[in-house]
């Protein structure tokens, strides 16, 4: 029970999907074994027509796990691809690198290793998508660090923004989830109402916001 879709609407969803095969099909195995969080499948379809929309040639990605993400979107994209990853587990790291290398990635996804808040002051913009896929409660410090690398025209992917149905709806929160969905309520409602992106909310998998950076702060636009 995702307390964001009613299950038999997900369920249905599910039967819809096209099953994986080769590399990405076996780290969904892995994932589900080992409790690794990677996208939502359901999530991982709607990436992927992003993707084949925007053909971005520069992705930042927040949160890399095991790999899974990054390589999907090698894999949907363009030979010349670069994506930036950042991971600060050094299991998942290990495992990511391992993952890239089989996928045959080593030249397209980077790892930058360490903890966000530190590594993205350094990276270097401008960047066609950035993924948000890591601590919950630090997406508003996450975004005011990587915003201006976005480009305009640019896509912000935030994921898991329902966390569980709990930023929705108090019925659904844990008392020690509170500040995290706080956190998170207060980062939807600034990226819903700043004044240079246009952002819908989509309640899949655990909630995804999508972002297009429309132009320069402070300019009106629909
Ligand atoms: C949901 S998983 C990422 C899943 C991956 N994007 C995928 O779909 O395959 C989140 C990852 O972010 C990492 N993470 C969380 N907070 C972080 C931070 N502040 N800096 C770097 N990595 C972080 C965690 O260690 C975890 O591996």
């Amino acid at each position: 029970m995702s307390n964001i879709v009613n299950n038999l609407v997900e369920d249905y969803i599910r039967t819809t999907l096209k099953e994986k095969d080769g590399l990405l099909r076996e780290l969904e195995e892995y994932a589900n074994e080992h409790n690794v969080p990677i996208v939502h499948k359901e999530v991982s379809e709607l990436l992927k027509v992003l993707l084949k929309i925007q053909k971005p040639k520069r992705i930042l990605e927040v949160g890399c796990a095991i790999g899974y993400s990054s390589i999907l979107f090698a894999s949907v994209l363009d030979k010349d691809v670069e994506i930036i990853t950042v991971e600060r587990n050094e299991k998942m790291i290990e495992k990511a690198k391992e993952n890239i290398k089989l996928a045959g990635f080593e030249k397209n996804i980077t790892i930058l290793e360490g903890d966000a808040e530190e590594i993205l002051k350094e990276v270097e913009g401008p960047f066609d998508m950035i993924f948000l896929d890591a601590a919950k409660g630090q997406y508003k410090l996450f975004y005011d660090m990587v915003i201006d690398k976005l480009r305009v025209d640019g896509l912000l992917i935030s994921d898991n923004i329902l966390y569980k149905g709990m930023v929705a709806h108090d019925d659904f929160v844990i008392r020690r989830k509170k500040t995290i969905v706080k956190r998170m309520r207060n980062y939807l409602d600034y990226i819903c109402n700043c004044d240079y992106l246009s952002t819908s909310l989509i309640p899949i998998g655990d909630g995804v916001a999508l972002s297009y950076k429309n132009n320069k702060r402070g300019d009106v636009n629909a």
